[in-house]
């Protein structure tokens, strides 16, 4: 029934999801029905071609779209006897992937039903309402409290209740939470972009991660389950993460390896799931993720405890599947990240593996407790030098960003935590900006790469590890001779000369160790400025989505 053109009722479903199957077109766009059942679905059904033919064999060969949703709601059809429930259960058995549904029956108009498997799904509890959605920023508008489904669950939404029960029918009790953020911190807060809002919101995401972490001036990990003997136990240390998460845990390899002095690999999730890693009991495999649901990500933590390694998960959202999942968790305090670009996650993560590291290195007697405390004492002043480094370093970047925008391709150059540090900058320019670039150790140039410089080619070289800084020179010159135009992020008192830098960003000196916290504040403005130049859509880039959960 209809009124003012407005479909009437109280309850329905929609989606707006990153396309997987078939191109985004009305057609393809969700909800997907049978006869009688319309689904949402967020996730990639990878049976869907076998499950395509199933129906096809039993006389249901009409399909509108190119997607699997449409095979998932053709098949709920298909078995469906009045019972959504046991309709639901047998379905699911035959589904392979990762997938969090919401369904409706033609004749339970009333009632939504929802089930997740892989992917993440919330149930948000309103006055006299109640919300499906995959994240908390959906519907804190409405709500601040919700459920978490875990994997086979079930959730009955009716009349601004809802139930739960297993896939067996079997009604069960689950934990009201409540978001520890509201609408504001989930809007932009005056800011033309999440990204520069939450670029500017560091200093506070940092203070609120590392000092419920401080105690007498020393890191303390222990409400996170992590124990000076744990830390004392480990002989192999692997991170493991995708994008900048894993950009945070090459800063973390080197710190950790430099003081704790523990082997430390780093690996992009999609490469280590597959490669057979020769794990042990006396491993530690920390899995870094700003949502908590990166299925790649997610995918290590049942390898990893297959072959007796302890897991620590790393994560920004409290809750989220990574989290419970893994045998400890720290969860990192930077609130909401909206923008895909991830930023003060990064940033957060960053100061997690500090705390990490000093714990490990006290913990194993390679620090004394003085030299804890001093670094410890030097991270607890972050935030302020963030903060001093987003006002000073702005409109520089904002300036050479105008230098880039025309590039076709550049460099990002640096050696030891520089090199770790490049990585980050490089992708946060591409994902944003859609120029292409490549982070390279520095001292690795002249084994090939150097012949890519050509007249007037941007090069990016951070420069920021004193010990290292008369060699990254040189190779910033070498690429200088080339036609190279040489930007150089380096702290304040370095001293470079207009030889080798075209163009010099410049940041406050601390210790070696903690540059990366300023030194990645210029490649971020420099990342939003060069894409706010080209009329992007800085918050969400083509092709991205914020958490990919699906492989
Ligand atoms: C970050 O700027 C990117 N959007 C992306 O690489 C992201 O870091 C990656 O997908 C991992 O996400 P996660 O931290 O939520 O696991």
């Amino acid at each position: 029934m209809e009124k003012e053109g407005k479909p009437q009722g109280h309850a329905g479903i929609g989606h707006t999801r990153w396309a997987t199957h078939g191109e985004p077109s009305d057609i393809n766009s969700h909800p997907h029905s049978g006869k009688r059942v319309s689904i949402v679905h967020n996730g990639i059904i990878e049976n869907y071609k076998q499950l395509k033919q199933f129906l096809i064999d039993n006389e249901r060969d009409e399909f509108l779209s190119d997607t699997d949703t449409e095979i998932v709601a053709q098949l709920l059809d298909f078995y469906y006897d009045g019972n959504p429930i046991r309709c639901i259960r047998k379905v699911l058995h035959e589904l392979r992937g990762s997938f969090a549904l919401g369904i409706v029956f033609a004749d339970h108009p009333e009632t939504v039903y929802a089930v997740r498997c892989e992917s993440p799904l919330i149930v948000g509890q309103g006055k006299g309402e109640v919300f499906l959605a995959s994240d908390v920023p959906a519907i804190i508008k409405y709500t601040k409290d919700y459920y978490l489904l875990e994997y086979g669950e079930i959730a009955v939404l009716k009349n601004g209740s809802v139930n739960f029960c297993t896939l067996h029918g079997q009604m069960i009790e689950k934990e009201l939470h409540t978001a520890d953020f509201d609408e504001d911190s989930a809007e932009k807060g005056g800011y033309p972009h999440f990204m520069i809002k939450e670029i500017n919101e560091q200093p506070t995401a940092v203070k609120t991660t590392i000092t419920p972490r401080i105690e007498n001036g020393m890191p303390n990990l222990s409400e996170c389950g992590i124990t000076p003997e744990a830390l004392r136990s480990f002989k192999h240390i692997y991170i493991v993460a995708c994008g900048t998460a894993m950009h945070a845990g090459m800063v973390g390899k080197y710190v950790i390896e430099k003081l704790a002095r523990v082997h430390v690999t780093v690996d992009i999730a999609s490469e280590f799931r597959y490669r057979e890693p020769m794990l042990s009991e006396d491993d530690l495999v920390i899995i870094i993720s700003q949502s908590g649901e990166t299925a790649d990500s997610k995918a290590v933590i049942g390898l990893a405890k297959e072959l007796g390694a302890k897991t620590l998960a790393i994560v920004n959202v409290k809750g989220s599947s990574i989290a419970r999942e893994s045998d400890m968790v720290i969860y990192t305090h930077a609130g909401p990240e909206i923008a895909v670009a991830s930023t003060k996650a990064y940033m957060v993560q960053l100061s997690v593996m500090y705390l990490l590291a000093f714990e490990m290195a006290y913990a194993k007697g390679k620090i004394s407790e003085e030299e804890c405390k001093r670094m410890t004492a030097d991270l607890v002043a972050m935030p302020e030098k963030i903060e001093q480094t987003i006002k000073n370093s702005a409109d520089i970047c904002k300036y050479v960003s105008t230098k880039l925008i025309a590039s076709e391709s550049l460099l990002y150059i640096g050696r030891g935590l520089d090199y770790a540090l490049s990585m980050e900058g490089s992708l946060k320019l591409k994902e944003i900006s859609y120029i292409h670039s490549e982070s390279y150790a520095a001292g690795e140039l002249k084994h090939g790469t150097i012949s890519l410089i050509h007249e007037g080619m941007p090069v990016i070289a951070v420069a920021t590890q004193n010990s290292l800084l008369e060699k990254t020179v040189s190779n910033i010159k070498e690429v200088k001779a080339r036609g190279a135009m040489t930007i150089v992020i380096c702290d304040d008192q370095a001293d470079i000369d207009r030889d080798a830098a075209d163009y010099l960003i410049r940041v406050p000196k601390l210790s070696e160790m903690l540059m990366p916290m300023v030194a990645t504040v210029p490649m971020q403005l420099l990342a939003y400025y060069t894409s706010v130049n080209k009329g992007n859509d800085v918050d969400k880039p083509r092709n991205l989505a914020k958490s990919v959960t699906v492989e």
